[in-house]
């Protein structure tokens, strides 16, 4: 519950309806009896399915690669919940073997329409069609029929079943509401649709997502419901025949949209926009994943090698001496700091591109950065998109990014026929927000960055509210400058009436009498600050019928489930009726969750001028399609819970599934209270997300990694897993990049053909080879866990690497004390490490060792990827391949990027005794072809491992093809 300040300056307004009463004209007129409730609050709303006319098909032309068709509206327009458009265009593409597109779109529109407004490519890319390929050659079929109105589904060709299917449902197209439904397969297995907290990476069967970006500033954390980001896509994956097939459906369009899924059917609603869907066939799931980014979305960014370090911030960080003091207490207890980040703090009340002068002063921020770069660490301060407008009225507030702006006029405007810019509340207080759709805009972002970076020479920034929220209903300030607010309009974490008290789950057992004392203030804090009786937005809830001829944008007739009070389009967010300068006004109901990407684009393309030549390193809260290719996200506001750190999994892996491989959380979580606990535990499971980053909010305990001794523990412990997987994370980001593959993977992507696998999001994997099986529950000294593939695949301990011995389908109990995370590595894999040291950059300097984890026919693969790990575009790369077979070791390596590291040690796990090798004792290596004397080489065994130590006097262990035989 959002409270407000006493005597602050809300300036808000009542959003009004969706104040409507439900009024079911419709159904009363039509008489009918819904059987599926198109309006998912209002079972009393009326289906579209059972009074639309639906659309016949004419003019068919079919080519070698295209279908082409006019679709007419088959009857009187019913106007369901908005106004029927007549006349489609239906265009079907075979882009290449496995990826096929279904188009339908207004066929009259004029250019600049934007009441019909089609997602524009550079908002969301639409990807590029290979030449020549046919229907023919492709994976997928399109049918369609036009009895009794036209409807289609994609099949696959081999196994002729349908992977998508509207027959049977009426295709629905209105200027305010789009519904297709297709049916699904008995138990279907979907996975996707992010961006939404959820308690199951599998998702049910009965389950609604909705997709409006929007920011509930006192709880970020809604389950199953609209967050920052929309990402319209699914993986599905059938099983069948001990094996499976997964495909990929992806509808590309961005407006305010649901995916209702229903035991037998998924229904689509969007508010606007077309049809515009992909499909992908796999037939592996990762395969599948990958058609879709090298197809359309784009594979993602190469991040830096640095950004895989571990990262630390705080909201409440006051000065560069609590800066320092963070990182000398992450070095004190050994624990490696790549990167400092600052929350809003820094600022000059809140006010982007400043800092403050009495806590931030730039000639102590100068010397502050100039040491914490020569130790081989980065500063990444917050960057908010809004701009704070100064107070005409008071001639000393001034803001120059505010007036530099101005001048070029980016500013999104007021719209419903005014010129003005659009003013809400943000944090620095009445704000605006560049247009990325205007021309000037990417010049004015990269300026001021430019500009900043001359005074604080920050490393990149992580790019928070680009959902584009706002505090206020509609343009807020407009007219009342000098009534600019004091405050934020509610109250931020800490103070009076939102101290938190809460702990996590269990920590009444550990710390009985703490836990007393903690529930009694927070109850004496309830009786003093009850929750207000709100006036604003307590609206029923419900649909409208569409008035004929008629568009409302800001209360359209389908009322999306939003999670904010009202479910009203104008909480918490610019208002829909906001305008855009592309030439057009386009609204911000066509554009409002384009603007993370937008403002993405223009934060990667600034970053590019300000470090030439060096990979951008920002994060995004809020994302689409197409963001992966700039950006990384983090999951938002977490809560210090057990459940909400349970979660993250099964949001990772959806980030997965959208193309944006660098992702994490808020590890120990945001709001709330963290115990030492929890927040082991959570250092122990983030450690293998590609972002690790340990953030909170204000006025809540402390919970750096240092500040508890179990906990400090627990991460040296883990942290030195994480780096001395670096290279293979950095190598599975090349793979990413290069060739769409998935960094973070459910256990079903990698053992696609057991159905057991299917809802495990207890467990995941890094990349192919290193299985994680955290602790998710408090109090707990064990995690459970299965072993895919047994017994055709080992696994081995990561710690002892003694083989697993376990059944197929066995949830092993698997022993976890506080400071131990269990990490397998999966037989068959090579995995190339170095010596961890401080940051990254020391890491990178230190020596090699090779871990080859071998397969039941004791043999082995893995790659490798070099380079300098900053360069966008680097000119010296290197590839390695290492494979283990007949007791020899071979690299293969190409590419010219100069590791100058030596090979210290290679590691043998599940060698077999009996195989005849018992008495190793010697190495043979040659280098590039000639032999090698290696005097200093020591073979121990133990645990079933064979330990070669003493290698380093031998060879680089890059440098060129090395061969290693044991005898
Ligand atoms: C938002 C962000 C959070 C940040 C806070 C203050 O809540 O999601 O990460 O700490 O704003 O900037």
């Amino acid at each position: 519950m959002r409270l407000t300040v006493a005597g602050q300056t809300t300036l808000d307004q009542p959003p009004g309806p969706n104040t409507y009463t439900p009024t079911s004209t419709l159904a009363s007129t039509l008489n009918l009896a819904p059987s599926v409730t198109p309006n998912i609050l209002d079972p009393a709303a009326p289906d579209a399915q059972t009074f639309c006319p639906g659309y016949k098909a004419t003019n068919v032309v079919t080519s070698d690669d295209t279908i082409t068709a006019d679709l007419t509206l088959a009857g009187a327009p019913c106007n369901a919940y908005g106004n029927d458009i007549s006349d489609l265009k239906l265009q079907v593409q075979y882009q290449n073997a496995a990826q096929l597109n279904v188009k339908i779109f207004p066929k009259f529109m004029a250019p600049g329409n934007r009441s019909l407004y089609i997602l524009d490519d550079s908002l969301s890319p639409s990807g590029s069609i290979s030449t020549g390929s046919t229907a023919n050659g492709s994976d997928l079929v399109f049918e369609w029929c036009n009895e009794p109105s036209f409807q289609f589904r994609v099949k696959r060709v081999q196994s002729d079943e349908a992977l998508f299917d509207t027959f049977g449902s009426i295709l629905v197209f209105e200027d305010q509401f789009l519904e297709l439904t297709t049916k699904m397969v008995p138990n279907y297995n979907i996975y996707g649709l992010p961006e939404a907290i959820r308690g199951s990476f599998r998702l049910p069967n009965q389950y609604t997502q909705t997709f409006w970006n929007q920011y509930n500033e006192m709880n970020d954390q809604p389950i199953d419901a609209n967050m920052h980001s929309t990402h319209p896509v699914y993986l599905e994956t059938r099983y069948g025949n001990s094996s499976s097939k997964s495909h990929v459906v992806y509808g590309r369009n961005l407006h305010g949209q649901e995916w209702l899924l229903r035991p037998e059917q998924l229904i689509y609603r969007t508010i606007g926009g077309s049809f515009d869907f992909y499909f992908f066939s796999g037939p592996s799931p990762t395969q599948a994943l990958a058609q879709q980014q090298l197809g359309v979305i784009g594979t993602p960014v190469m991040q830096p090698y640095w950004a895989l370090g571990f990262h630390q911030v705080r909201w409440s960080y006051q000065n560069w001496t609590v800066l320092q003091e963070i990182i000398d207490g992450y070095a004190a207890a050994n624990i490696q700091l790549e990167a400092i980040w600052n929350d809003l703090d820094y600022l000059f009340q809140y006010r982007i591109f400043s800092h403050d002068n009495n806590t931030y002063p730039i000639d102590e921020g100068q010397a502050f950065l100039a040491k914490l770069h020569a130790n081989g660490q980065y500063w990444m301060p917050i960057l908010d998109p809004n701009v704070y407008v100064p107070d005409p009225t008071n001639g000393t507030d001034a803001n120059p990014t505010y007036d530099r702006g101005k001048a070029l006029d980016i500013y999104i405007k007021r719209g419903e026929g005014h010129t003005d810019d659009y003013i809400g509340i943000q944090w620095p207080g009445f704000s605006v927000w560049p247009d990325f759709l205007h021309n000037a805009s990417q010049d004015f972002w990269t300026n001021e960055m430019l500009m900043y970076h001359e005074q604080l020479a920050f490393d990149g920034w992580w790019l928070d509210i680009n959902d584009l929220s706002s505090w206020c209903t509609g343009s807020c300030g407009t007219g009342r400058l000098a009534d600019q607010p004091v405050h934020v309009p509610f109250k931020l974490p800490g103070e009076p009436g939102q101290i938190n008290y809460d702990y996590p789950e269990g920590f009444d057992q550990t710390n009985a009498t703490e836990a007393a004392s903690a529930s009694a203030a927070s109850a004496s804090q309830a009786s003093a600050y009850p929750t207000p009786t709100t006036t604003v937005g307590t609206a029923t809830v419900g649909f409208t019928s569409a008035t004929p001829g008629v568009r409302n944008i800001t209360f359209p007739p389908y009322v999306l489930n939003l999670t904010l009070e009202g479910h009203s389009l104008l909480r918490e967010v610019v208002a829909p009726y906001a305008t855009h300068n592309d030439g057009y006004n386009t609204t911000e109901y066509e554009l409002h969750n384009t603007y993370g990407y937008a403002s993405g684009q223009a934060t990667y393309n600034a970053l590019l001028s300000v470090f030439p030549g060096k990979r951008p390193f920002f994060l995004s809260r809020s994302t689409s399609p197409g963001s992966g290719a700039t950006t990384g996200h983090w999951g938002g506001d977490t809560n210090s819970r057990w459940g909400n750190m349970y979660m993250t999994i099964p949001e990772a892996l959806t980030f997965s599934v959208a193309g944006i491989p660098y992702f994490g959380v808020e590890t120990c979580g945001f709001n709330g209270n963290a115990d030492m606990e929890l927040c082991t535990r959570w250092m122990q499971l983030s450690a293998f997300f590609p972002l690790y980053r340990n953030h909170n909010s204000r006025n809540t305990i402390a919970q750096e990694a240092f500040r508890w001794a179990t906990t400090a523990e627990a991460t040296r412990r883990v942290m030195d897993v994480r780096f001395r997987l670096l290279p293979y994370q950095y190598t599975l980001f090349y793979a990413a990049h290069k060739r769409g593959e998935t960094v973070l993977r459910a256990l079903s992507w990698n053992f696609p053909d057991d159905e057991s696998l299917k809802s495990i999001d207890n467990q995941f994997m890094l990349g192919p080879s290193i299985l994680i099986t955290p602790v998710l529950a408090p109090l707990l000294r064990t995690s459970q866990g299965v072993f895919p593939g047994v017994p055709n695949t080992r696994w081995y301990d990561w710690y002892t690497l003694e083989e697993v011995q376990v059944q197929p389908g066995q949830n092993l109990t698997l022993d976890a004390p506080l400071e131990h995370v269990p990490v397998h590595v999966r037989g068959g894999s090579i995995i190339a490490s170095q010596t961890p040291g401080n940051t990254t950059k020391m890491t990178r300097m230190n020596p090699w060792t090779i871990l080859i984890a071998l397969d039941s026919q004791q043999e082995a693969i893995g790659e490798l990827y070099l380079d300098d790990g900053l360069s966008q575009e680097p000119t010296d790369i290197k590839e390695v391949k290492l494979a283990y077979a007949n007791s020899t070791l071979t690299t293969s390596v190409s590419g010219s990027y100069d590791d100058t590291n030596c090979l210290a040690n290679i590691t043998i796990a599940g060698w077999n005794e009996n195989g005849g090798h018992a008495s190793w004792s010697a190495v043979e290596v040659s280098v590039g072809g000639n032999s090698v004397e290696s005097k200093e080489v020591k073979i121990t065994n133990r645990n079933g491992a064979v330990y070669v130590t003493g290698l380093e006097g031998v060879a680089k262990a890059f440098d060129g093809n090395l061969s290693i035989t044991f005898k």
